[in-house]
């Protein structure tokens, strides 16, 4: 699929842009602060209804000059072009309030829009993917999920809900044992929400590891392209079943998935196990107020070669490794036949990617990137953006971008 034209109207420096872009690659050159990541990150929402870059979508609505009209909200609209239909996609943000959407045309609910335009975006903030705490890492899979199989979007939502429930059952039982136990009905409460924790826990990571499995060849496939065979990149879903049932930690591991994330397929046997944790755990969870155990505490271990990437790669090995997870997602979605009907293939994003690699680096990536339906690359100077990707080219500066 493709981008063929994109309007903005007081989208965060953005007064009004029109642009019609081409498939295959297309490149916005500017300097600094002149608005290339704004336009990607506009993209980028129509495709998730989230900033790459901020939680608050307050921040995506223009401010404007003191003394001229303050915008109440923003407009993504953008023609997507998808096998033989074109649709329109509009999202209308609006400060303090839901968004609206529109497709061609027609008002629909913001979540009916999710999958007509697919991206996969890499950014430098994806650095943070390898270096910081695994909420980061659990989000990426997360979300692949939803991609993959909309209809776990719900499975996550009431996770999430019964999670929040089980943790104020928690604190209010902390609050009515002080020093000595709570009483009985509270906990006869919460062993009918450890049941239903465990039940939604289990099928969430069940996903998750289904996900890691399909992409763990890409991963792998990827890094070796992008640093140049340099070392192996290895992925293992890591459980916190592992510390409280005194299982090793996951190794490095190989191309197939370990013992323990094909035991951790079988929902019915991870939800009993989870269940059984949390029995085990209460009198430490009721001391702390908080859920101790489960696909929230879970996490996806990086390594390069035999060591975790966290705390023993390099810079540039960080880096090299959060866009393989982005080329990785890229790769594992355009190839997924069964989940698009093999027209899926997502636009490709990436902001400020190349400067930051070394020729040799640059080279691998932008071949690997050449062929894709679309990509849309930014870079702060033409020397920057690899002869590979000379497609269309935009010169981005104040708050415009113009087809040069
Ligand atoms: N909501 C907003 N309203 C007006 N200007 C904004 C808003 N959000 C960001 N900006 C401005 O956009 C510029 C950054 O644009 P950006 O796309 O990140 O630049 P770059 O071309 O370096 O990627 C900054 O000058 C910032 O002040
Ligand atoms: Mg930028």
């Amino acid at each position: 699929m493709h981008v063929s034209d994109l309007a903005l109207d007081d989208f965060r420096s953005y007064e009004h842009l029109v642009v019609s872009l081409e498939p295959g690659p297309n490149a916005f050159v500017g300097a600094n602060g002149q608005g290339k990541t704004n336009l990607l990150e506009a993209i980028g929402y129509l495709s998730t209804l989230a900033s790459h870059r901020v939680g608050a979508d307050t921040a995506l609505v223009r401010r404007a000059r003191p003394g001229t009209p303050q915008p109440s909200g923003a407009v993504v609209r953008a023609r997507v072009v998808h096998g033989q239909r074109p649709s329109v996609v509009e999202v209308e943000i609006i400060a303090g309030k839901a968004n609206r959407a529109r497709l061609n045309r027609g008002q629909v609910r913001p979540r009916e829009i999710l999958g007509v335009l697919r991206t996969v975006v890499f950014a430098p903030e994806d650095l943070s993917l390898v270096r910081e705490e695994p909420g980061l890492r659990r989000r990426f899979l997360d979300d692949l999920v939803v991609v993959i199989k909309p209809a776990l979007a719900g499975v996550r939502a009431e996770h999430d809900k019964i999670l929040a429930q089980r943790s104020s059952l928690l604190k209010a039982a902390r609050a009515a044992s002080r020093g000595s136990r709570p009483p009985a009905s509270m906990m006869s409460t919460l062993e009918v929400w450890d049941a239903q924790l465990a039940a939604a826990a289990a099928r969430l990571i069940a996903a998750r590891v289904d996900v890691l499995d399909r992409l763990r060849p890409w991963i792998a496939s990827s890094y070796d392209q992008v640093s140049r065979g340099r070392s192996r990149a290895g992925v293992v879903y890591r459980s916190s079943l592992l510390a409280h049932e005194g299982l090793p930690e996951p190794s490095p591991g190989g191309d197939d998935r370990s013992a323990e994330e094909a035991a951790l397929s079988d929902t019915a046997a991870t939800a009993a196990r989870l269940e059984a944790a949390m029995t085990d755990l209460h009198h430490r969870e009721i001391e702390r107020g908080a859920n101790l155990v489960g696909a929230h505490r879970d996490d996806m271990s990086l390594f390069l070669g035999d060591l975790p990437a966290r705390g023993f790669a390099s810079h540039g090995e960080q880096w090299s490794l959060a866009l393989a997870l982005r080329l990785a997602s890229y790769e594992m979605l355009r190839h997924d036949v069964d989940a698009y009907g093999g027209d899926g293939e997502p636009v490709l994003v990436l902001d400020d990617v190349f400067a930051s690699l070394d020729a040799g680096r640059r080279d691998a990536l932008a071949e690997l990137v050449a062929q894709a339906g679309q990509v849309l690359v930014s870079a702060a100077v033409d020397e920057d953006v690899p002869a590979q990707l000379r497609g269309a080219r935009f010169i981005v500066s104040d708050g415009e971008a113009r087809r040069a």
